[in-house]
């Protein structure tokens, strides 16, 4: 096999230390506003315990975007990647990767021979350092000439970082950005967040975002309330995160998991609703969090989109929609951009 070695590495971008104070400053602004929205801030639910969930969540049978979205990979991967001569993988909050391996397997097969020397280089990039550790080990064990170069870290601090690093080569670069998780940015948020990334691509590279599709209610809310409860137990894990990290004293069983598809907003929103009248203290905000009996604490957005909403919020950011890849049944979307 041509390539030589194999390499991977896994580094911080740097963070590491403003976390409690930056969580602090965020967490409070949310739990003192009406509604409680910790919407904006997505990370806080991938610790350990979350990032585990979330891999159970994209097995269930409620939960159809990861299996659809995978099979569009499948599908498409050879021809996207000969599109876009891609030769560096660029992927953003990579959790366990296992959908990348469709682009992997191509890239791999057109690189390191003797007319294409360059080897191929994976940059996955994710807040949780469990599962960047743990899908380098198993991808570096599957390709034995792909380069890794993993980064811990958060996007809304080190995009620019992450994508000023020198590339390998004249080679095409591809930012991949999978799992419909740009949907969980409100509209301001992921209109900066498209904006950055323009910034830091070059002419040659390219952005590949997963965008899960506007459909029925019903399949929608099922979703993100699955019959086996694993949702409900990602959405209360939130609960734990701010108990172990800030001293809360919230009671994940006076609580009740609740998913919404908001049509005028068009998209599904995740809260959880206090049973009962209570004051929850967290330590670290110095604060006492009054819940009235039913008020609900929105945690989680999921945006779904349409190809002309993707289309805009691509061209509002400086990117051009080249192709929407979708499933036989426009469940879930696979946009393809290009800096102009
Ligand atoms: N791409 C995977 C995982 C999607 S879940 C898939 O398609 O299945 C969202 C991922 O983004 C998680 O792995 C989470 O740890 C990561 N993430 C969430 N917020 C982040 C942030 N602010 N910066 C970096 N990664 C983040
Ligand atoms: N971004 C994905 C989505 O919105 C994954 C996700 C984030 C998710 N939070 C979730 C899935 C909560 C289920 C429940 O679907």
């Amino acid at each position: 096999m041509a390539g030589g070695v194999s390499r991977a590495t896994v580094r911080s971008l740097g963070e590491a230390g403003e976390d409690i104070e930056q969580m602090v400053e965020d967490v409070r602004a949310s739990l003192l506003g009406v509604p409680k929205d910790l919407s904006p801030w997505p990370k806080y639910f991938y610790d350990e315990r979350g990032s585990e969930l979330f891999e159970e969540i994209t097995a269930l049978p409620e939960y159809y975007q990861t299996r659809t979205e995978l099979s569009i990979l499948q599908e498409k991967a050879p021809e996207i990647v000969a599109y876009t001569r891609c030769r560096e993988l660029v992927e953003l909050g990579s959790g366990s990767a296992s959908k990348t391996r469709a682009l992997l397997d191509a890239m791999v097969a057109g690189s390191g021979s003797t007319s294409d020397p360059a080897r191929a280089r994976y940059v996955p990039f994710d807040v949780s350092e469990s599962a960047l550790a743990g899908s380098a080990k198993r991808l570096i064990e599957e390709y034995p000439t792909l380069e890794i170069s993993g980064f811990v870290g958060d996007f809304d601090h080190s995009l620019e970082r992450l994508l000023a690093r020198p590339r390998s080569g004249a080679f095409g670069r591809l930012v991949i950005f999978l799992g419909g998780t740009i949907g969980n940015f409100a509209p301001e948020r992921r209109r900066g967040f498209l904006e950055r990334l323009r910034t830091g691509l070059e002419e040659g590279d390219y952005l590949l975002v997963g965008v899960d599709l506007v459909k029925d209610t019903r399949v929608l809310e099922a979703a993100y309330d699955d019959a086996a409860g694993v949702t409900a137990r990602f959405n209360k894990n939130l609960l734990s995160v701010l108990n172990r990290k800030l001293g809360g004293e919230f009671d994940p069983e006076l609580f009740v998991h609740r998913a919404t598809f908001n049509r005028e907003e068009s998209r599904v929103e995740m809260w959880l609703d206090s049973t009962v009248e209570q004051e929850v203290p967290v330590a670290s905000l110095g604060l006492e969090i009054p819940f009235e009996a039913g008020e609900g604490m929105r945690t989680e957005i999921s945006t779904k989109f349409t190809r002309e909403s993707i289309a805009g919020a691509f061209d509002e950011a400086g990117l051009r929609l080249l192709d929407l890849y979708t499933d036989d049944e426009d469940l879930f979307g696979l946009a393809l951009g290009e800096p102009f």
